[in-house]
């Protein structure tokens, strides 16, 4: 039975979402060695001291009435040089996954979220066949950390985004800008996320493994241009549905003309998911240009919602889009993240009834949506844009680390514990009630 659109259902498990790098400090890994290397304007530096604070921390998200807790397991501390496995990080993460379930917390544990040790980029990058087994390694030492624990396990999150920021812009490490090196690696991402489930069965026990896609509602910025229209066709196929795709059919076959085509079989990898993770944020505008790679690509505000700090569309209506077009994999679904940059803080709570108003749609539609882990639990370290930005529940003073309730924590916490959908008391968007949209799974 479908949940009425008003109540989610008391199985239904709300969450928050955090990243190593962008949390626990002193960190080690390709993103210090480019930021030294004056690559980008912001240093992660101490983050906001999660490795020291994650009790503190499991406690704010209880006071949520969340029920989950997203983290990331950092690669280059379990593993700083090539095969040498570092005994007090694995026993430090075995000790906060256990903590947390004590506390009432299911963990839900990515195993790569953006960051490598510095050593992978030089011996076994991603576009090298190699790479497949440096992953399962790691995922071997992760299985362990998380044997008989009720988890559920994101191998990779956001390959797309890793891909083309890395591979294609190079403006993240590995600072690589060869888009003919981008669809050899996508192919090994996929293998190393079929190695490492592999791994996680054998030796971790029967955990979900999914991944976390980052998916953007698209739309042509000119709606009386075809060739825009044809555009937010392919993007949405090539961005948002590939990768998932081969991870399904055990075949990576994109076609993104002007920037990458590709046709691979990626050996294990057919049915390797076991639930679809969607990070959903915003919305994107696309237009054709006559000269390669053929498609600009912005953020704007036609509905005049007013853009986020970031500069982000806020956009619910593509939420339950994204949502709905999952249906092709007949798979549960997991929101990943979602969340808001709001650093004054009056935007976050209607954020959130928009946008658990659109995973009722789509659960009401049929779409298994099981939990909901808001981006973030506190205000971190936001890769490019550095400490600008504040998605945080958590207001965080970066100076003191002190952590204080934003509005929207009392919120979340009285959906979370009744589970009746009611609107906030402020609602400062212009936002309109979600129209209903149409299928497109
Ligand atoms: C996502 C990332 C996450 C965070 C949010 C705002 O793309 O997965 O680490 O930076 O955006």
């Amino acid at each position: 039975m479908n949940a009425s659109p008003s109540r989610f259902p008391p199985d239904f498990v709300f969450g928050v979402a955090t990243a190593a790098y962008q949390v626990e400090g002193h960190i080690e890994n390709d993103w210090s060695e480019w930021e030294r290397a004056g690559r980008v304007r912001h240093v992660a530096g101490a983050g906001v001291d999660h490795w020291n604070r994650w009790h503190e921390d499991y406690q704010l998200t209880r006071e949520l009435g969340a029920t989950a807790f997203r983290m990331s397991l950092e690669w280059a501390r379990i593993e700083p040089q090539r095969g040498r496995f570092d005994d007090a990080a694995l026993d430090g993460y075995r000790r906060r996954l256990v903590a947390m379930t004590e506390v009432g917390l299911r963990p839900v544990v990515t195993l790569h979220h953006f960051t490598h040790p510095t050593w992978f980029h030089r011996e076994t990058p991603w576009h090298r066949p190699e790479s497949v087994a440096a992953f399962r390694r790691y995922a071997r030492a992760c299985a362990d950390v998380l044997r008989g624990i009720d988890a559920v396990v994101l191998t990779f999150n956001e390959p797309m985004v890793l891909l083309l920021g890395g591979y294609v812009q190079g403006v993240i490490p590995p600072g690589i800008a060869d888009p003919r090196l981008a669809m050899p690696a996508l192919g090994n991402i996929g293998r190393a996320h079929a190695a490492a489930r592999e791994e996680l069965l054998t030796h971790a026990g029967r955990v979900p493994v999914g991944t976390s896609q980052n998916m953007l509602a698209f739309s042509a910025d000119r709606a009386w241009n075809p060739m825009d229209h044809a555009l937010v066709r392919l993007a949405d196929q090539a961005y948002n549905h590939t990768f998932l795709e081969a991870l399904v059919t055990g075949e990576l076959r994109m076609f993104m003309p002007g920037l990458f085509t590709t046709r691979q079989v990626l050996e294990g990898a057919r049915d390797s998911l076991d639930f679809v993770g969607v990070n959903y944020y915003t919305r994107a505008h696309l237009r054709f240009v006559g000269r390669p790679p053929y498609l600009e690509f912005k953020y704007r505000d036609p509905l005049g919602r007013g853009l986020t700090d970031i500069g982000w569309e806020v956009y619910p209506e593509g939420f339950t889009q994204v949502l709905l077009s999952t249906r092709r994999y007949g798979l549960p679904v997991w929101v990943t993240e979602n969340g808001i940059d709001d650093r004054v803080g009056t935007r976050r709570s209607e954020f959130l009834w928009r946008h658990w108003d659109s995973v009722l749609q789509a659960r009401a539609a049929g779409i298994d949506v099981r939990g909901y882990l808001y981006w973030s639990l506190l205000d971190n370290f936001e890769w490019l844009e550095g400490w600008g930005p504040r998605f945080g529940l958590y207001h965080v003073d970066f100076a003191t680390l002190e952590r204080r309730a934003t509005p929207a924590c009392d919120y979340y916490r009285s959906v979370a514990l009744d589970r009746e959908l009611r609107p906030p008391r402020e609602i400062a968007l212009p936002l309109r009630a979600p129209a209903p949209v149409a299928a497109t799974g």
